[in-house]
């Protein structure tokens, strides 16, 4: 059966998004719910400055007391050196370091130029000698930019380059910041980006939100074009503070649904990841987003494939 990995980030994108401060102990019982839904891989929070997210400024004590299942795969994202070296000290060993590839949002995001964070990146890496974390490097930015429009393809990959040539073993986010890409552009880039990049070492995911509702038909091109993870938030939150317009990761119910639905196996469980989401909804429900939720819960619950389609299903 073919395959694809989801990757939950609720924790981080979805919850940086919400304002009003989500207590730690609400956060670490909702990460440990996720946790049990068969997720492979969470990213869990970020060590970035307490002022510009404000939001996650408990990540270290939330890794500290989380009761996660053995072999669970923790992610937090940084986005600069003194980020790596608070997630090394907390004992974390997958890094996700953000750059975007358009000037002003990487202005807004991290106050640095472009050149400059990529920069910092190269030297903190080389830094770390043979020890290193495992890596994935955000690429956000890469279809559009709040203030600079469509970004060319030729800057993605330009970028693409210079990470590859910093970090051999990596795994590239290519991220849709405000949602605005659409198939044919997913298409377009990824057709370009994997088959360039062979190495067994270098592989791609793909990071999107729904802000226009075209993100599950993003992650299906993203996907038919070979790439094998794929980003989604429980209950559609999300969103980056410093990308106006931007709303909510596209829900990995959703996405789970749509892949499975296409007998695409996912390893979650599904009953459970609903749950799971209509918790997460709940810390923001204004803010949440999605659409399985919605449907009545027995028919969502009916199975996947044609056999389903059924009205007594
Ligand atoms: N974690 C915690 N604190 C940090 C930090 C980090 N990774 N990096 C810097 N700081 C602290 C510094 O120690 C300094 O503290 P002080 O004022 O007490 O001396 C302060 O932040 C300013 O440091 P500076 O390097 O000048 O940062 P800046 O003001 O230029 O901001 C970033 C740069 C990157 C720290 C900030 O823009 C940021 O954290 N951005 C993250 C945005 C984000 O997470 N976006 C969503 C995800 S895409
Ligand atoms: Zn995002």
């Amino acid at each position: 059966m073919s395959q694809v990995e989801i990757l939950e980030v609720a924790p981080r994108d979805g919850f940086q998004a919400v304002k009003p401060f989500i207590p730690t102990e609400t956060k670490i019982a909702l990460i440990e719910q996720l946790a049990a839904c068969g997720f492979k891989r969470l990213e869990i929070g970020s060590f970035v400055s307490p002022k510009a997210i404000p939001q996650l400024a408990d990540t270290g004590e939330i890794l500290r007391r989380a009761r996660l299942p053995k072999g669970l795969r923790i992610q937090v994202l940084v986005p600069n050196a003194k980020g790596l070296e608070m997630a090394l000290a907390a004992g974390v060993r997958e890094i996700i370091w953000v750059i975007s590839v358009s000037e002003s949002h990487n202005r807004a995001n991290v106050n640095r130029s472009v050149d400059e964070s990529f920069g910092a990146f190269e030297a903190a890496w080389a830094g770390l000698g043979r020890d290193k974390p495992k890596l994935r490097l955000a690429l956000s930015t890469c279809f559009d930019c709040p203030w600079e429009g469509r970004v060319p393809e030729a800057s993605v990959i330009r970028l693409v380059e210079r990470t590859i040539a910093a970090a051999p073993e990596v795994e590239i986010a290519i991220c849709d910041t405000t949602g605005r890409a659409s198939p044919d552009h997913v298409g377009s880039l990824f057709g370009r980006l994997m088959p360039r990049y062979p190495s067994a070492g270098v592989t791609f995911a793909y990071h999107g939100h729904d802000t226009y509702g075209l993100g599950v038909a993003n992650a299906l091109e993203a996907y038919r074009q070979g790439v094998r993870t794929i980003d989604g938030a429980a209950g559609g939150l999300g969103g980056c503070p410093f990308a106006p317009g931007a709303a909510g990761n596209t829900a990995s119910e959703d996405l789970v649904f749509a892949f499975e639905h296409m007998g695409i196996a996912t390893g979650i469980d599904f009953g459970k990841l609903l749950k799971a989401a209509d918790a997460v909804s709940r810390v923001a429900p204004e803010q949440a987003g999605g659409k399985v939720r919605i449907v009545p819960r027995q028919r969502a619950l009916a199975g996947f494939g044609a056999a389903t389609h059924g009205v007594g299903a």
